[in-house]
């Protein structure tokens, strides 16, 4: 569904990814693990089209997309929910949700809510509240949902369980996880390499803008090099 090829990215001179090859296919949870400023946001700016790529190529469901504009791009079934997850704090939960569906004026924007609500019933409870005033966690619930609200056939997800307390932590990766079941194909990108990898069915390894490792998730999380590096076990 998603191939990466060779990408190269830079802020100003300096390069920060360094020819990134990746694949997902349709219907995988693949994630990327990497420490701090490893580049796994930049990856997924690239791919959602908001930041320029240098080299390679990006092929989504066998075209390439690395010139698409963004908003194209999300047409096409490419949706990112960001870092820190970036919603609009003094909109209600219910216009975050249809800012999502931007895209769409049909009656399947009201059936995308309900979806949504069954997904995350404290949305539903606090729907016509200011998203500023939900918990860290639930703004994340907001954040993967309002992601939805677009369709996507492939979901960038980046970093959702940063900042959560672990019980919280565990319910946003068991809802990534059951995002499998709605043939939304996800690229989750983590520092919380142990989450991610259980949920994942793929993952790559990447350090200061290069792949590392990849493989399956099993054998990532058996291998005692990620075992030390990431899962301090
Ligand atoms: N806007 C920017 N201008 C200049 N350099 C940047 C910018 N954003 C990121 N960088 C640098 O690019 C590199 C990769 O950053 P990036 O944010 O992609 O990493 P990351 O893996 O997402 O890190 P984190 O896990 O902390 O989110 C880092 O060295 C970072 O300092
Ligand atoms: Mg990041």
């Amino acid at each position: 569904m998603l191939e990466i090829r060779d990408l190269r990215s830079r802020y100003g001179r300096i390069e920060v990814l360094h020819g990134i090859t990746l694949n997902v296919q349709s219907g995988e949870i693949v994630t990327v693990v990497g420490a701090n400023g490893a580049g796994k946001t930049t990856l997924l700016r690239c791919i959602s089209g908001i930041q320029p790529v240098s080299a390679g190529g990006i092929i989504f469901r066998g075209e390439t997309i690395t010139t698409v504009p963004a908003y194209r791009r999300i047409r096409r079934g490419i949706t990112q929910s960001p870092e820190g997850r970036q919603i609009f704090t003094n909109l209600t939960v219910e216009e975050n949700l249809r800012l999502g569906a931007f895209l769409f004026s049909d009656d399947r924007v009201d059936r995308d809510m309900e979806d949504a609500f069954q997904m995350f019933p404290i949305l539903r409870e606090k729907r016509n509240l200011p998203a500023g005033g939900l918990s860290g966690g639930q703004q994340q619930m907001l954040a993967i949902a309002r992601a939805l609200m677009g369709r996507p056939s492939c979901l960038l997800l980046d970093e959702p369980s940063m900042g959560l307390a672990p019980l919280l932590v565990q319910q946003i990766f068991d809802v990534v996880s059951g995002l499998k079941a709605r043939n939304v194909t996800v690229l989750l990108v983590e520092q919380n390499a142990f989450g991610a990898l259980k949920i994942a069915d793929r993952g790559y390894v990447m350090e200061t803008g290069r792949i590392t490792m990849d493989g399956p998730a099993e054998a990532l999380i058996a291998d005692p090099r990620i075992r030390e590096a990431y899962l301090g076990i």
